[in-house]
């Protein structure tokens, strides 16, 4: 069984992330995967803020991340890029950390004006952390979903097609992964 970890990246709660995170996360696990997410905004501030890497919690999150057979780090964009509490965190993981993951960045924003930043923000970041498989992310904008606690509804045929099939095709590399794994 595969497992991946999601990375809510919002300082916020409520939280457009945490429920597409809540509503991926239901996704894994009905394809039997082993899923755990982390909220960035519950993770210590002060460890956070001093980049403390002798952190306890920090350092139980990372050992879940290395655990991991993949990633997906769902994050709102701010100013352009992703938040500054995501990358707090991020800057903790050990170089090359990714060396061996499979990435799905999900972006979201208020307007389609930065849907580049999942190419020139999201990925560059994901690329000097080492993964080799980056997958084509997903932005969803505000106005095509709602929310309500950790229940997520589409508002959008198309947006919803999108996210499913971003979905399939990790769970689908997971899953030969595994086999490949299994014959060696
Ligand atoms: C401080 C701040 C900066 C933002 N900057 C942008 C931005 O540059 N581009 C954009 O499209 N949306 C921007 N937004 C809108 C959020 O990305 C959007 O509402 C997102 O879905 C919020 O996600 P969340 O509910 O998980 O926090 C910004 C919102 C905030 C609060």
């Amino acid at each position: 069984m595969s497992s991946i970890v999601i990375i809510s990246g919002s300082p916020t709660k409520p939280s457009r992330s945490e429920a597409i995170a809540s509503y991926l996360k239901k996704y894994f696990e009905s394809k039997q995967h082993q899923v755990e997410t982390i909220n960035v905004r519950d993770l210590p501030a002060e460890d956070l803020l001093h980049a403390n890497f002798n952190s306890v919690d920090i350092k139980y999150r990372l050992s879940q991340i290395k655990q991991a057979q993949a990633l997906i780090v769902v994050s709102p964009v701010y100013k352009a890029s992703y938040t500054g509490i995501l990358k707090s965190f991020l800057d903790l993981i050990p170089e090359k950390g990714l060396a061996d993951k499979i990435v799905l960045p999900v972006a979201t924003g208020g307007s389609f004006a930065h849907l580049l930043s999942l190419e020139y923000t999201f990925k560059p970041l994901f690329s000097i952390l080492g993964s080799q498989q980056i997958n084509s992310g997903v932005y969803l904008v505000d106005s095509q979903i709602s929310y309500q606690h950790l229940e997520l509804t589409f508002l959008d045929d198309e947006i919803k097609r999108r996210v499913d099939t971003a979905l399939q095709q990790l769970s689908n590399q997971l899953i030969e992964n595994e086999s490949g794994r299994k014959q060696f």
